[in-house]
């Protein structure tokens, strides 16, 4: 390592601690993740230093085409020779070309978009868009569950440590467990909008509802006049092994929430897609929902070149092969380590490890981080160990995780105090 690295290496997290968060930094330096990112390609990352780590963590799963891919790249590039960011009140063809490239590829007669440029944004559209349509109040979400930070999506955050000190938040939100369709069709009344759910739970710690909840919960729609909104943020752009979750229950919902890998990790956009008979609340109201930023004319283009890389390469199947070459590692990592590993939740590569306690998330990590794979426990409940690489990950690369998993772990239980909360 030269000296000059590791110094501008100092400096950059001295800054980024006096400059953005001191707690940040501290978190990372204890999980042995104070790297300061340079190049990027494929499933790899090198710290400036020029250490190179496998990327499981990927922003939570914005880099499905893979780190700095050079297809999405040229194409921005080559869009930035004649286009800016565009006038968002002006009608655009990337915009248009885009929004009848999503309503092609999403399931069955989802069609048209509002444009945004992050995911809590696109959220809070579904939920402005379900009670204008509507014209009801009410938003029934889940327990654990996660879709954003701005204002109407915080309200629908399963967890009460990110919504407490903002109190009191939108009215007309009720939570119920995830996973359980009892307790969703108790809480429907007279003035439920919408219900709005992850397919597969990223945030809260990779839960995989049972197969018949879904179906049953769109039928429950159907009956009582609800918009299903399915954020399909993380679960989206083949990370499960289709295009999107719902295609493993066959269920389409009435407005679908999708963000981070439509821009290839390249450009920020996001979209809320909807079907075209809720088009009739806009027909009154066209300028209702306006953001200047959202599917600017660069995003657009990103988004379009990201969906091609995506079918070309079919990604899809990649990730459903590459989750079952990891399901087979997972399984001998629960035979050899019960005292470590409890269980395993995946779906395609969004893969969640439970472990056997809260101290075991962080020791892991640590491990994992100082041979050299990037994989970070859930903020929501430290036994759990998220891993969401980039599609594009190779056989040899699944096979480098699971070995320095398998090393990790042969260490830890080799260390005392496992089985405490510490
Ligand atoms: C399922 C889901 N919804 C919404 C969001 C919020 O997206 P953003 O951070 O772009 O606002 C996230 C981010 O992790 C997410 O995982």
């Amino acid at each position: 390592m030269s000296v000059d690295t590791q110094t501008i290496k100092e400096q950059a997290l001295a800054d980024f601690s006096k400059y953005i968060s001191p707690m940040k930094v501290r978190t990372m330096k204890a999980a042995g993740l104070d790297i300061i990112e340079d190049w990027r390609e494929g499933a790899t990352i090198c710290d400036i230093t020029g250490k190179k780590y496998i990327d499981c963590q990927t922003g939570s799963g914005i880099m499905n085409v893979g780190r700095h891919n050079r297809e999405i790249v040229e194409a921005l590039k080559k869009a930035l020779d004649t286009y800016d960011i565009g006038v968002f009140l002006l009608c655009s063809k990337q915009k248009a070309d885009l929004a009848k490239r999503l309503a092609e590829i999403t399931p069955g007669d989802l069609a048209c978009t509002v444009f945004g440029v992050g995911g809590g944004e696109a959220n809070d559209a579904a939920i402005k868009i379900a009670r204008g349509y509507t014209m009801k109040k009410e938003i029934i979400y889940a327990q654990r569950a996660y879709h954003g930070h701005t204002g109407f999506a915080l309200s629908a955050i399963g967890r009460d440590a990110y919504k407490e000190p903002f109190e009191p938040l939108m009215p007309g939100f009720i939570q119920v467990p995830f996973g359980d369709f009892e307790a969703v069709r108790g809480a429907v009344t007279d003035d439920t909008a919408a219900i709005i759910l992850e397919p597969v739970q990223g945030e809260g710690g990779i839960h995989v509802p049972p197969d018949d909840y879904l179906p049953a919960v769109r039928r429950l729609c159907d009956e009582h006049e609800i918009c299903l909104i399915l954020d399909e943020i993380q679960t989206g752009f083949a990370r499960t092994g289709r295009m999107f979750a719902c295609e493993h229950w066959g269920v389409v919902p009435d407005i679908m929430t999708v963000a981070k890998s439509l821009g290839g990790g390249i450009y920020p956009i996001s979209a809320t897609i909807f079907k075209e008979e809720i088009q009739d609340f806009f027909i009154p109201h066209p300028f209702i929902h306006l953001s200047t930023f959202g599917g600017s004319d660069l995003g657009c283009i990103v988004g379009l070149a990201v969906i091609d890389y995506i079918e070309k390469n079919g990604l899809a199947e990649h990730a459903d092969r590459m989750g079952m070459r990891f399901q087979t590692g997972f399984d001998r990592l629960l035979k050899d380590h019960p005292d470590l590993l409890l269980e395993v939740r995946r779906k395609g590569l969004m893969m969640g490890l439970q472990y056997t306690n809260e101290s075991i998330g962080p020791r892991l990590t640590k491990k994992l981080a100082d041979r050299s794979i990037i994989a970070i426990y859930t903020g929501n409940d430290p036994s759990i160990c998220r891993f969401m690489p980039p599609l594009v990950i190779t056989e040899e690369e699944v096979d480098m995780v699971l070995n320095a998993l398998e090393d990790s772990m042969k260490e830890l239980s080799g260390e005392s105090g496992l089985g405490k909360n510490d």
